[in-house]
């Protein structure tokens, strides 16, 4: 049974941003990907693997996600995963989902680019066409890679046309700053890709700025850093620049040191577009239903507050104003219900 406050949540049509594809591997599938492929898994069970999952950074997330990926190898694969996040999503009020995926860590090993992209497009397609959810998918390129293989990645992808709606950045941040990839990100925007970049995760607020100048992003993933500098923080009012926040991987990956400590809130009424997403649910412990209950809880987030951030998710993403507007009048409708004024 779920809470008022769960019920809530969900009725709000909202719009995931933050998320990666590989990171929806619950242990359950990777136990059934193991058998499929004659893999032995390192865990004992399937709660072994889950009670693994204790991070101290980034870094030591990254080593268990790329192992993990390791179990995704054909097209079956590919779509049999981005099916289950579909369903899960939809049952939790999303209406459209911005995915990225991680080429390089399958072509590294052999693994085809049409399968991977084969496979969660033929998800993608299905999910539109039964369950009416819309998405766009964004590639994202491995920054502790160099430059030129993240080229060579571009040049590959740039014939799929507008199967890819746009680049990202991920992997390990520190010491990769957005602007080593300047030029892959100037023949993506180029060729009409839309440009997002991970920043001020554990990298400083300098690379957020530098995101925004050099790659010339549309919108931060993460950016929660923003704060060490009060003019970067402006700057983002100032030009509605979006930052797609995930608050259960900050408290997994020690952004912060509990929930309560996390800066959503605060940003969000100094007037950032702030949204709430899961980035790597099987990892971090919720999908994005558990992630906006934990910051409604630890930082006592109003009715209006939640609106306000599933207005912001529509408002953040690709969709075209004139379907942003549809939703738009939708969350104005949920909230009318509750009497909310949340603008
Ligand atoms: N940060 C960087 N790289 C990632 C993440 C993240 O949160 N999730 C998957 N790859
Ligand atoms: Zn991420």
């Amino acid at each position: 049974m779920r809470s008022p406050m769960q019920q809530f949540i969900v009725s709000l049509p909202k719009a995931e941003l933050h998320l990666h594809i590989e990171g929806t591997l619950e242990p359950e599938m990777a136990f059934q990907l193991a058998a499929k492929h004659g893999v032995v898994l390192p865990y004992a069970s399937i709660e072994a693997m889950r009670q693994a999952y204790q991070f101290s950074n980034l870094q030591s997330f990254l080593d268990i996600y790329y192992a993990g990926a390791e179990l995704l190898r054909d097209e079956a694969d590919f779509h049999a995963l981005t099916a289950a996040y579909l369903r899960k999503a939809h049952s939790q009020g999303v209406v459209h989902v911005e995915i990225f995926f991680d080429p390089q860590t399958h072509t590294q090993r052999g693994v085809a680019f049409d399968s991977v992209v084969g496979g969660i497009r033929r998800a993608l397609l299905e999910a539109e066409r039964e369950l009416g959810i819309t998405h766009r998918l964004i590639l994202c390129f491995l920054r502790h890679l160099s430059a030129e293989e993240a080229m060579r990645t571009l040049e590959q992808v740039l014939p799929f046309g507008d199967v890819i709606a746009g680049v990202g950045l991920d992997s390990s941040e520190a010491g990769h700053p957005p602007s080593k990839f300047a030029a892959v990100f100037d023949r993506a925007r180029r060729a009409g890709l839309l440009a997002v970049a991970h920043a001020g995760e554990e990298g400083p607020a300098a690379y957020i700025s530098e995101a925004l100048d050099v790659l010339q992003v549309r919108r931060i993933d993460h950016g929660v850093r923003c704060e060490e500098d009060p003019e970067l923080v402006r700057r983002l009012v100032r030009e509605r620049v979006p930052l797609t926040v995930c608050p259960l991987s900050n408290i997994r990956l020690r952004v912060f040191d509990r929930m309560e400590a996390h800066n959503l809130k605060r940003l969000l009424e100094l007037g950032v577009c702030v949204t709430v997403n899961s980035d790597d649910p099987a990892y971090f412990g919720g999908y994005l239903l558990e992630n906006y209950l934990a910051v409604q809880q630890a930082l006592d987030l109003s009715k209006a507050n939640l609106a306000l951030l599933a207005r912001n998710s529509i408002e953040a993403s690709f969709l075209a104003q004139s379907e942003q507007r549809r939703w738009f009048a939708a969350i104005d409708a949920v909230a009318a219900a509750d009497q909310l004024a949340f603008r």
